[in-house]
């Protein structure tokens, strides 16, 4: 496994992150505990900011929410001074009760309610990103019958094609996202944001997917958008001031994963924006980009403990966790691959190959197929690396396993920013009708 962040294995043999020995996480905090690195976090959204040179005001970085979402996590994003993108009404209440700047979050989505609006434009959100017509019209009679006004960015599709998984593809033409360029819609939601009243219209957006490794996409993209931004300009008069180019920056998981550095990325994206601009003779808008993954995949981990483990002679040995599925569907879903190390034996060679696997009532409930691992027992602590993105915030409680707990560590403490979930957080919201009270 690549030792990432702060990781260290100390004297002992033993893993170390943030200053803290995951075995004595494992003990103060229980298992499955999800581990954030605080360093490795601040890092990441520090490279981003400066790659992109956003505290000049002619780029931002926002931190893409649905990655990993918390009080504390929209405190350090803060802190660090990136916008935040929201999804939901959830993870916007979130970012307010944290006292997240609400001018720098940024609120997409595809279906976005009624109700999600409203909350929005009270909160007085910085930018709407616009995904279809109804919501914009929407979003007119709304902010019209507050006496404000939108700011809003128009979520493209444009018809870019990037080499990941068919699930995490969004720039295609064939999707539920966004105003789809080559068939003209984009241009014509760019008209009709500038009809409507209570709509101020900021700037084009799209995202063409996730865990991309390849920097062309994204200069295709940004010629595609610029062009569009041209076209728009042609027809309305509208400037396009701030261009989004969404996130998807890949990450390392597994062997065969080779990241750019952000500073790749971000020449990529900044040099041809910048020449589009001149080619097309149009101002430079501010770069915005949402990197989601790359700012907190790396930083988060998943430590479990080994429970029994079977051995099918010549077929495979099967080493259960006590976690699964449940606090990681990534495998499942995106036949997604991680790496693992024993935290208790970590200085040890491999001298096994083995399966790890969930405690969900599941076949498909498998980790990692092919772990290289030290002679493994029950009762070790295995670490899951890279797990910090879509790993809690696509947690579900299947087969009533409650949620994890996460800690945050840093210079030899760590701090619980999400309590596990016990079994009366499991029956909370059921109900009993009255008639099944007195039927056992
Ligand atoms: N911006 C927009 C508009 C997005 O839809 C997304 C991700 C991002 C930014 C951030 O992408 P990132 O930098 O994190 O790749 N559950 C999947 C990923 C779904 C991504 C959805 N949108 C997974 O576990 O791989």
């Amino acid at each position: 496994m690549h030792l990432q962040g702060t990781m260290v294995i100390n004297e002992r043999g033993r893993l170390v992150i943030g200053g803290c020995e995951v075995v004595q996480l494992a003990r103060d905090f229980g298992t499955p505990l999800y581990i954030f690195d605080e360093d490795c976090i601040r890092e990441n959204c520090r490279r981003f900011y400066q790659a992109f040179n956003a505290g000049s005001g002619r780029a931002e970085v926002i931190y893409a929410g649905k990655a990993f979402l918390t009080t504390a996590m929209c405190r350090i994003i803060a802190s660090e001074g990136l916008g935040l993108d929201v999804v939901s009404g959830g993870e916007l209440y979130t970012a307010l009760a944290a006292g997240f700047p609400v001018d720098r979050i940024y609120f997409h989505g595809n279906n976005k309610s009624y109700a999600e609006l409203c909350q929005a434009l009270a909160a007085g959100v910085g930018r709407f990103m616009v995904d279809n017509f109804a919501e914009l019209e929407l979003l007119s009679r709304l902010s019209v019958e507050r006496g404000q006004v939108a700011k809003v960015i128009l979520r493209v599709t444009p018809g870019i094609e990037a080499h990941t998984h068919e699930y995490i593809r969004t720039g295609q033409i064939d999707s539920k996202f966004g105003f789809t360029l080559p068939n003209g819609q984009a241009l014509a939601a760019a008209r009709r944001a500038d009809e409507l009243p209570g709509i101020e219209f900021k700037g084009l957006h799209c995202h063409i997917g996730s865990q991309i490794f390849e920097l062309e996409p994204y200069s295709e993209a940004a010629t595609v958008m610029m062009e569009l931004a041209a076209a728009v300009k042609e027809a309305t008069g509208l400037v396009t001031a701030e261009l989004d180019l969404g996130g998807g920056f890949g990450i390392y998981y597994s062997a065969g994963d080779e990241p750019r550095p952000v500073s790749a990325w971000a020449a990529a994206i900044l040099t041809r924006v910048e020449a589009e601009a001149r080619r097309l003779n149009l101002p430079q808008p501010r770069v915005l980009v949402e990197p989601g993954r790359a700012i907190v995949g790396p930083a988060g981990s998943t430590a479990y403990t080994v429970g029994s483990i079977k051995e099918i002679p010549g077929v495979r040995k099967y080493v259960a966790v006590d976690g699964g599925m449940a606090d990681n569907i990534r495998p499942a879903l995106y036949g997604a691959k991680y790496e693992a190390i024993l935290a208790n034996k970590a200085n040890l060679p491999p001298a096994e190959r083995v399966a790890i696997t969930g405690k969900c009532c599941e076949s498909g409930d498998m980790l990692i197929w092919e772990a290289e691992l030290p002679r493994i027992e029950s009762g070790d602590i295995l670490l899951i690396s890279c797990t910090g993105a879509y790993g809690y915030t696509m947690a579900s409680n299947y087969n009533r396993l409650g949620r994890p707990a996460a800690v945050l560590v840093r210079d030899g403490v760590a701090d619980l920013i999400i309590k596990r979930e016990d079994y009366s957080d499991l029956i909370r919201n059921d109900v009993l009708p009255a008639r099944l009270v007195r039927t056992c």
